[in-house]
């Protein structure tokens, strides 16, 4: 089953027939310091979320630390059905827990898997046909990696804990609730907020509510699950544990695009319409456009405790889907710029520049919140927390000489405040920039 092509759905890291090429810049040729990932189609069709599991490199990066990473196995959530916490097709939802140990076997990190979001009945119903919407296509056992990693030199302060990967299957950042829809004899289930409180539920009841310290994790539109649920997560430990959240590419503008329109609010009008999300926020109020609820930027205004904004100035998703998308680009002329940044022409970079300067300005109302923090490299990537080369390695991204799980446990072990802004493409020679052959297909 072909996954649906845009704008009738996003699913953010999902693409056939890609071949991701990780670049280091400054390093002798591109050639000899290239990591190549040739990801087939057969394979992508069953990971449609690859990016959460092996973000950049088949191996999850373990290459770089020559250690196996660890696999760990899918729980289904029981019960489901009376819960009515059900994937898109009705299938019961998951996630992988493996156990933490030693001093971290009271620290708890959960990660919520990314994976784009359907817009409508169609692009949903294509999901349901795989794992971003049905459990029955879920891989048995999964690859902890980078920030799941329980390798301490790939993961210096968070491998003893306890971790869990909970699946995304609902299409809406886990935080639709409608009752069910039925369209043409198919039914659709739109549940990811009992998703969250049924995986929530079982995780306090397996240690979550004894924890000392947890941290509320995700990448893409698990990332921006991570801002929508971090205070609820608050609620569910107890009163003098540290609690924190780190969204990881989570972080999508409400920019016009290349031809001038507003892609992406269209684009979550149509979600929030669908899984009936305005009724679900607080924030949402009914002078604003529908979509506009499900941006970060408004979401994070009402948001109490504190967050960690991971992201790259240039993410490579978001250039591809909401600042020159497919549709607004009828003569191919950003295709080249989309694939590689190294090929924008000067024009191009400016619109890069803007979008960066779009982000820096949604960032500056975070800057007043004393204990947030964020890290905001200038590389073209999307979600750097799952993958040993990004997170933490010899050859990381580094910004002010630290990389990405340096900064982040700083900052959540107090042992200094972290608000890193890099400076403009292509000063950094550290990023790995990725480069396509073919973009992302949504
Ligand atoms: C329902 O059937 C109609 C007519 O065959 C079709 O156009 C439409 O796309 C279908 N809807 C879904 C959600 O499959
Ligand atoms: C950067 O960090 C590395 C390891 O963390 C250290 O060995 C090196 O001296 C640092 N470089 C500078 C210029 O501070």
């Amino acid at each position: 089953m072909p996954p649906p092509s845009p704008p009738s759905s996003a699913s953010a890291p999902a693409s056939r027939h890609l071949r991701l090429w990780l670049r280091r810049r400054g390093r002798a040729g591109a050639a000899g310091a290239t990591f190549a990932v040739a990801l087939l189609a057969a394979a992508l069709l069953l990971t449609l979320s690859y990016y959460a599991s092996a973000p950049l490199a088949s191996d999850g990066g373990s290459a770089a630390t020559g250690r196996s990473p660890a696999l760990v196995g899918l729980t289904l959530v029981r019960r489901a059905q009376e819960k009515g916490a059900l994937c898109l097709d009705g299938s019961a939802p998951g996630y992988h827990l493996q156990r933490g140990s030693g001093t971290g076997s009271q620290s708890w990190l959960i990660h919520l898997e990314g994976g784009g979001w359907c817009r409508n009945l169609k692009s949903c119903a294509s999901r349901q046909r795989s794992m971003l919407g049905s459990s029955r296509y879920m891989e048995h056992q999964v690859e902890f990696t980078g920030i799941l990693s329980d390798d301490k030199s790939q993961n210096p302060d968070f491998y003893n804990w306890n971790k869990v990967k909970i699946r995304y299957c609902d299409g809406a950042s886990f935080s639709g609730y409608v009752k069910e829809e039925l369209q043409n004899g198919t039914r659709f289930y739109f549940r990811g907020q009992r998703i969250w409180e049924a995986v929530m539920n079982e995780l306090v009841f397996k240690g979550l509510r004894n924890a000392k310290q947890a941290f509320l994790t995700g990448c893409s539109a698990g990332g921006l699950a991570t801002y929508i649920h971090c205070d609820a997560f608050r609620t569910l430990l107890p009163k003098d544990s540290r609690v924190k959240c780190l969204a990881d590419g989570g972080f999508f503008l409400n920019v016009e695009d290349i031809s001038g329109k507003r892609t992406m609010q269209s684009f979550y009008s149509d979600v929030v319409r669908l899984q009936g999300l305005r009724e679900r926020f607080t924030h949402c109020n009914s002078n604003m456009e529908p979509g506009q609820c499900f941006f970060p930027h408004e979401v994070v205004k009402h948001i109490v405790n504190p967050v960690f904004i991971l992201n790259p100035a240039y993410d490579a998703w978001q250039v591809q889907h909401a600042l020159a998308p497919e549709a607004s680009d009828p003569q191919h002329s950003w295709l080249d710029c989309r694939l590689d940044i190294a090929k924008c022409s000067s024009e191009q970079l400016e619109f890069l520049q803007g979008f960066r300067k779009e982000l820096h300005d949604a960032i500056r109302e975070v800057k007043q919140k004393r204990d947030w923090g964020f890290y905001i490299n200038s590389c073209y990537v999307h979600c750097q927390s799952l993958n040993s080369i990004t997170w933490h390695s010899p050859t990381s991204p580094r910004v002010n000489n630290k990389s990405i799980a340096e900064a982040v446990g700083d900052w959540f072990f107090d042992r200094r405040g972290v608000k890193e802004i890099d400076c403009e493409y292509p000063c950094n020679p550290t990023c790995h920039n990725l480069v396509f052959t073919k973009p992302f297909k949504i």
